[in-house]
């Protein structure tokens, strides 16, 4: 077992912490706001969505020192270990000198009762630094997760626009600092294990994956927590005890490219992971920027989306769409389950006490195959899906040979289309055999009705995904598009 700190060492803003009376479940938004009052980070919808409690947390990565912007309410104290937490109250110069972006923000008229202001101001600090001369759809990317109640969005774009009007990223404080910052993160990296004790509450900070299979092997009942995107609520709004917690978001970051398949780690977020996504799977990037708004995606892991067994998850039905395989690991013996197999029944997933998910291995398509995954939402942004719908066909000469259909909302669990398949395979890629094939649905799913759609709706939608499937991977013309949808 590895050396042992009942402490978390972090900075905030210049400021070295460390903290030995902290709880599985304090959040950072509280922290800030009750205990350092540093109440420029708002708290409006405490689940993830408004974006008012929006701050930077660097970590350094194997490419150095990375900043991401993280919602605040739901990200849990734990997780912060070795990290740089950045708040509004740190953006202006000395004699409070407004940061570009807020400068930007005063003179474009972007903050009406200002509530959403300071998280809107985060996001765009964030973007701004990664890419100071952004088109539209870049802005509108970056602010998919704050919303704003009164000033409307189009200051927010403009203000967005003129940042660079007002100063350099390249010689932003944050920057600049960035070596030294990255030199005092190193510092804190002294190989021990994270054991922390607080008002009867425990958590701990594996130093590696070893040291969390060993970790879990003694404490199968623990709550692993990577991104907290879902276990945050479990604490903000279900009042849930957690306790005790392991924090894996620092470990499996791992990405590896063989020929046909790769391997993500199983810690990776939504945002890291992206670079691959769009270099080897691009058509998943659609549905992938679609996954909660920028901060969701820079703290949820596609291991978290797998791991807590939802049937709306929206990475489960493209990856069984393409075949992937899941890592599990309980202390040094590991299997590998296909994800297609690992959802049981709803919240039954084939995982044993002890075990994890340490990575998945995902087939590339053939250069045969179409793919393509939609997710239907009530709102595009920032939305749980409806129904998500995962198609992988490979189409030779004129046929469909292979075909594996895959929804998330049909069902208790993320399942495969398998009558619909066997409907398709053998026969023509024609709009005949998709018409055919839609009779099929009922053999596959009966949905559920429930508060987001009624279970009509939802079978009426995957059997349009479907359509448009064939339509937008046959090449026919658009005048015959739409017949065969059915209303
Ligand atoms: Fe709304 Fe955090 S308070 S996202
Ligand atoms: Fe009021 Fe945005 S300025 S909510």
């Amino acid at each position: 077992m590895p050396d042992v700190r009942s402490s978390i060492v972090f900075y905030l803003n210049d400021q070295r912490l460390e903290l030995a009376d902290v709880a599985p479940d304090r959040t950072l938004l509280d922290f800030l706001r009750l205990e350092r009052v540093l109440r420029g980070t708002k708290e409006g919808c405490a689940e993830g969505d408004c974006g008012a409690c929006t701050v930077l947390v660097g970590r350094l990565d194997a490419t150095g020192l990375t900043y991401e912007s993280v919602n605040a309410c739901i990200r849990l104290m734990g997780s912060l270990d070795g990290c740089h937490v950045l708040t509004i109250e740190h953006l202006s110069g000395e004699g409070g000198v407004l940061h570009p972006v807020q400068q930007a923000m005063v003179d474009q008229h972007g903050s009406q009762c200002g509530f959403c202001t300071p998280g809107i101001v985060m996001s765009l600090y964030a973007m701004w630094l990664d890419n100071p001369v952004p088109q539209r759809a870049d802005i509108e990317t970056a602010l998919q997760g704050n919303l704003c109640r009164c000033t409307g969005y189009a200051p927010i774009l403009r203000a967005a626009e003129a940042i660079s009007a007002y100063g350099a990223a390249d010689s932003d404080a944050l920057r600049v600092a960035s070596v030294d910052m990255a030199s005092k993160l190193v510092a804190l990296q002294d190989g021990r294990r994270v054991d922390v004790r607080s008002g009867g509450g425990r958590f701990l900070v594996p130093v590696d994956t070893d040291d969390l299979a060993s970790i879990l092997v003694e404490q199968p009942e623990a709550t692993l927590v990577a991104g907290s995107t879902d276990v945050g609520l479990w604490v903000t709004k279900f009042l849930r005890p957690i306790s005790p917690v392991v924090f894996i978001g620092h470990l499996m970051q791992d990405v590896s490219v063989g020929d046909s398949s790769i391997r993500l780690g199983a810690g990776l977020s939504y945002g890291r992971a992206r670079k691959t996504i769009a270099f080897h799977l691009p058509q998943l990037l659609p549905l992938w920027d679609r996954i909660g708004g920028a901060q969701v995606r820079n703290m949820g892991t596609i291991g978290g989306n797998i791991a807590n067994g939802s049937p709306i998850g929206d990475t489960p039905p493209p990856l069984i769409a393409l075949g992937a395989e899941l890592m599990l690991r309980r202390g040094s013996s590991r299997r590998t389950v296909r994800l297609e197999d690992y959802f049981l029944s709803y919240g039954r997933q084939d995982r044993a006490p002890g075990e994890f998910i340490e990575s998945i291995t995902v087939p590339l398509p053939h250069a045969a195959d179409r793919l393509a995954a939609y997710k239907v939402s009530k709102r595009r942004d920032e939305d749980i899906s409806s129904v998500l719908g995962a198609f992988r066909l490979r189409v030779e000469g004129g046929a469909v040979t292979d075909a594996v259909i895959a929804y998330g909302g049909m069902a208790a669990t993320p399942r495969r289309a398998r009558a619909v398949e066997a409907a398709l395979v053998g026969r023509p890629w024609t709009i005949a055999t998709v018409e055919a094939a839609l009779a099929a649905y009922p053999d596959d799913f009966e949905p559920l009705s429930d508060w987001r759609a009624s279970a009509n709706y939802r079978m009426l939608v995957a059997r349009n995904l479907l359509v448009r499937f064939f339509y937008e991977h046959d090449g026919s013309s658009a005048q015959s598009r739409g017949q065969a949808v059915l209303s």
